[in-house]
């Protein structure tokens, strides 16, 4: 199969491509260091031709809803016409566990792109997951004030973006399915906790606070809300295990 990828050099995108290879297919990778701009239609049409599904694991770096929302609507109203374009069989996104219960910030332009991908005639599949084992690191690596990186107060359940990965494709090999079930991670966790081990195993000498993040979407991180239900499927690699095998 041919799987065009949006986001492919991402946190999870990169092994999308990797599961996606393991299997016998053909990624395509879309990202602006690949020469494609999801924001530019034509240059998106072209990636997308003759592929058979898309998987869109993109993203923008932002806690501003205006700025997610331009991001997912346009990126994602790119993608789906493209799709639609050349016959896609599956338009599968990745997405955010209880997003639509914290639709603030970030959170606003992920429930947007959802909202836009379920009213769409392309055929179309939702996988929510939690954060990743490696949100941590992407969190010290995003979130500074001078020397100090500001990690939020975050109730979490992360889980393997390998292991999200290798869904993707499981889900992108098949017909579309609407929303499928969540998946997350073993166990919970608090963020900072896991920062601040990410960073001892780097041996890294910083200082890491821990803070509220304003609005709703601080709100959802610190109260649970984007905890999975009891229905969620479980990935099986703990955050430990992760930081031991591959951090
Ligand atoms: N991180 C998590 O813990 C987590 C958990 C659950 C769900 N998700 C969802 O999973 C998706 C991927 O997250 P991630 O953390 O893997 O993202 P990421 O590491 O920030 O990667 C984002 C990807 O998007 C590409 N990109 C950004 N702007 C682009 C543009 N204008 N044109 C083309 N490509 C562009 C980037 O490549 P270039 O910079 O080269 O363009 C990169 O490949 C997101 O939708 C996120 O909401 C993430």
């Amino acid at each position: 199969m041919r799987i065009a990828i949006a986001g492919a050099t991402g946190a999870v995108g990169r092994f999308v491509g990797d599961v996606a290879r393991e299997r016998g297919h053909t990624p395509v990778e879309i990202s602006r260091s690949a020469g494609i701009d999801l924001l530019d239609p034509v240059s998106v049409a072209r990636a997308v031709v003759g592929a058979d599904s898309i998987v869109d694991v993109s993203s923008v770096v932002t806690t501003s809803a205006q700025t997610s929302r331009h991001f997912f609507r346009t990126a994602t109203t790119n993608l789906l016409a493209a799709g639609d374009a050349t016959g896609i069989r599956n338009h599968v996104v990745l997405s955010i566990v209880n997003v639509d219960k914290a639709p603030s910030g970030y959170y606003a332009g992920k429930v947007l792109q959802e909202n836009i991908v379920a009213g769409s005639t392309v055929p179309w599949s939702i996988l929510r997951a939690t954060q990743f084992h490696e949100f941590a690191a992407q969190m010290l690596d995003r979130a500074k004030l001078g020397p100090v990186r500001t990690i939020p107060i975050m109730r979490t359940q992360p889980v393997a973006a390998r292991e999200v990965a290798e869904r993707l494709v499981d889900v992108a090999e098949q017909d579309a399915q609407g929303r499928v079930s969540d998946l997350a991670g073993p166990r919970e966790e608090r963020l900072v906790t896991l920062a601040r081990a990410y960073a001892r195993t780097k041996g890294w000498r910083i200082p890491i606070a821990s803070v509220p993040l304003p609005g709703g979407m601080g709100t959802a991180m610190r109260n649970g809300t984007l905890l999975p239900g009891p229905d969620a499927q479980r990935g099986s690699v703990t955050f430990d295990e992760w930081l031991r095998t591959t951090a």
